[in-house]
């Protein structure tokens, strides 16, 4: 595909993921008609609305689609996932009618509350004149009712795990649900493309819901053209709801991600030590971010692997420790990364496949299948071997080196590029609300990473004026500790408090704060990465002052940091639109 095409692709994608299709759309209500008057109307709302993604054969081949992961439905298939249906049968009306209003989370299909009840019949009309199935009457059959939903309780979860992993849910989903499953790395969808199963540890990224119900209706109907299994015939209602409940205790029983926008440092009057890292958290705040892939500059990350981290920090007199947790299908610990390595400019044409026919097979966009597949898993040496880990001036080593973690057992098998994680705080505060360009500084406003590549686990210092600029000042005074666990990363800085030439932190402070995560098995490296804005770090005082001074600060301070969400939430639209 040339080039301007993309280019255009990307435009219309963008405009339509921000819905600005909508506002022509308002004018044309439809009339309750039926039939072949129904279906005008609804056309005229698809061409305006739909085409550019699912195409206007209703094919799933909009201009757009070969950017997109997962990718617009073919209609033609008649297959549907968000359905109160049995599985393998065709939606009701009122299913499509609500994916339609509500979109589905965490994929580029935008949802559409603005359209009318009317609009909706219409353009749900002719969704369905794609398909030759629904022509049939004897195809449609009626949706389930949903029953009360039980209260949940200890007992419910505990029932609900047990079944959980007798029903293998684990093989696809991982143990406590975080996407590193043995299958996971090889499962495709009816279309041949490649699907994670769902991180059960995050039910606000599920397709059709994060509430009970949702999770409850998925596991009863499944979600046709996908693996996802139904469990409607198999489990008594009892059973699903218990494990329901599992699941979304797995979310921290919440709907939403709950995201942060303060990362606040707790004082101990205890020593900071890697060696007792397993603990050291235990008193500290738990702040989640987003994350969002780097598409400002070229090495773009359309599609990153990781959607969130975890930060904890604690801090003494002398010392700061900054743990930082986030799930990984894997642990890949062979190969290299570092934030320098240069991504060709053709990864950018138009990740995932749009190089290949719109028909092409596997485009490879979970990494090398190879790479991470179960039977690579015996080929790995054993990857703690190489990892006695070289501790930086601090003389400090990895606790975790040893014993810890199952990146290996998980298989990261042997890939070209290992995980990596950063930190980055500016080189100086900042004197005015003017921070560094959060992709690695810039000319002017210079950055410091806290860097490890996790095949390595040695830290190092880097020093960014700009993503083309960068330099690695070596370990410096940071050490680091590293395990993969149960399909989640668990990396701990530490460094002094106060450090020579770079930021020092100060009780009562706060300090910018941002994060890149690289996924090796996604072939992220350098600037081909997921990250955050610039978030903010408070050390909190040990005795608690008046909070009226830090109070207001950090209400100002979340205005703007709330401001730049709303940002990066569009951003991250456009993200998966473009
Ligand atoms: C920016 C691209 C984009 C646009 C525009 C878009 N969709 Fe989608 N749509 C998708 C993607 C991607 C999926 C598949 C998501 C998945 O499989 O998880 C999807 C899935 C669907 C589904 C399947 C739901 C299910 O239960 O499986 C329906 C129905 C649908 N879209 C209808 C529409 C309609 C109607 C419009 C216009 C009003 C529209 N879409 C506009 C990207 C888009
Ligand atoms: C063969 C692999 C496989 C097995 C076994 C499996 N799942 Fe899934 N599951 C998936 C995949 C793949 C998806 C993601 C589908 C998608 O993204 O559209 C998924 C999605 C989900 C979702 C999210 C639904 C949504 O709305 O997005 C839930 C909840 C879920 N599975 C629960 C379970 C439970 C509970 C079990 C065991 C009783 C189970 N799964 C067994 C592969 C599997």
């Amino acid at each position: 595909m040339p080039r301007g095409t993309d280019v255009r692709a990307a435009v219309i994608a963008f405009a339509c993921a921000l819905g600005v299709g909508a506002a022509s759309a308002d004018g044309l209500a439809a009339p309750d008609l039926d039939g072949d008057a129904q279906r005008a109307a609804g056309k005229e709302l698809y061409t305006r609305n739909c085409a550019q993604c699912h195409g206007d054969k209703g094919d799933g081949r909009g201009v757009a689609a070969p950017h997109l992961l997962p990718r617009p439905r073919d209609f033609t298939s008649g297959k549907f996932k968000i359905r109160t249906t049995p599985s393998g049968k065709l939606p009701t009306d009122q299913d499509l009618k609500h994916v339609i209003k509500v979109g589905m989370p965490y994929t580029s299909m935008p949802g559409w509350p603005q359209f009318s009840e009317e609009q909706l019949t219409s353009l749900v009309a002719y969704v369905k004149s794609f398909a030759p199935d629904f022509a049939k009457p004897e195809n449609q059959v009626e949706g389930m009712t949903m029953p009360t939903p039980p209260p949940m309780t200890a007992e419910s979860v505990e029932r609900g795990k047990a079944s959980y992993a007798e029903l293998g849910c684990a093989r696809c989903h991982g143990e406590l649900g975080r996407t590193d499953g043995g299958t996971a790395p090889t499962l495709k969808d009816d279309f041949d493309h490649p699907i994670l199963p769902a991180d059960l540890s995050r039910p606000w990224t599920f397709r059709g819901g994060a509430r009970r119900e949702d999770i409850f209706r998925a596991m009863t109907t499944g979600l046709n053209g996908t693996p996802m299994p139904a469990f409607g015939e198999a489990l008594t209602e009892e059973q699903r709801w218990d494990i329901t409940d599992y699941i979304f205790s797995l979310g921290g029983s919440s709907e939403s991600p709950n995201y942060a926008t303060l990362l606040t440092a707790r004082k101990t009057t205890g020593d900071i030590d890697l060696a007792a890292a397993d603990t050291l958290f235990d008193e500290a705040p738990v702040a989640f971010f987003p994350i969002v892939g780097q598409i400002m500059q070229p090495g773009r990350a359309f599609h990153p692997a990781s959607n969130g981290l975890t930060a904890r920090a604690v801090y003494n007199d002398t010392d700061l420790a900054i743990e930082l947790r986030w799930n990984d299908m894997r642990g890949n610990v062979s190969g290299k990364n570092a934030p320098d390595i240069a991504v060709p400019p053709v990864e950018d044409a138009g990740e995932p496949a749009a190089a290949k026919p719109a028909a092409g097979a596997d485009d490879g966009v979970w990494g090398d299948a190879e790479e991470t597949s179960p039977a690579g898993h015996g080929a790995a040496a054993d990857p703690w071997g190489d990892a006695e880990a070289k501790p930086g001036d601090t003389g400090e080593k990895d606790p975790w080196a040893e014993d810890g973690g199952d990146a290996g057992a998980a298989g990261g098998g042997a890939s070209e590029f290992s995980d990596a994680v950063a930190l980055q705080f500016p080189v100086t505060l900042p004197t005015s609300i003017r921070k560094p360009y959060f992709l690695f500084g810039d000319k002017d406003h210079p950055v410091h990473l806290w860097f490890v590549d996790l095949a390595k686990k040695t830290p190092s210092l880097w020093l960014g004026h700009g993503s083309d600029k960068l330099e690695n000042l070596g370990a410096r005074d940071l050490a680091v500790a590293s395990r993969f666990e149960k399909g989640e990363w668990r990396v701990v800085f530490k460094r002094r408090l106060r450090s020579a030439g770079a930021l020092s932190f100060e009780e009562r402070g706060f300090a910018p704060i941002a994060f890149s995560v690289w996924d090796g098995a996604s072939r992220e490296r350098g600037n081909k990465r997921g990250l955050t804005t610039w978030w903010s770090v408070y050390f909190e005082p040990a005795e608690k002052p008046s909070p009226a001074g830090p109070m207001a600060a950090s209400a100002l301070g979340v205005l703007v940091l709330e401001l730049a969400f709303v940002a990066w939430a569009r951003r991250r639209k456009r993200a998966e639109a473009v």
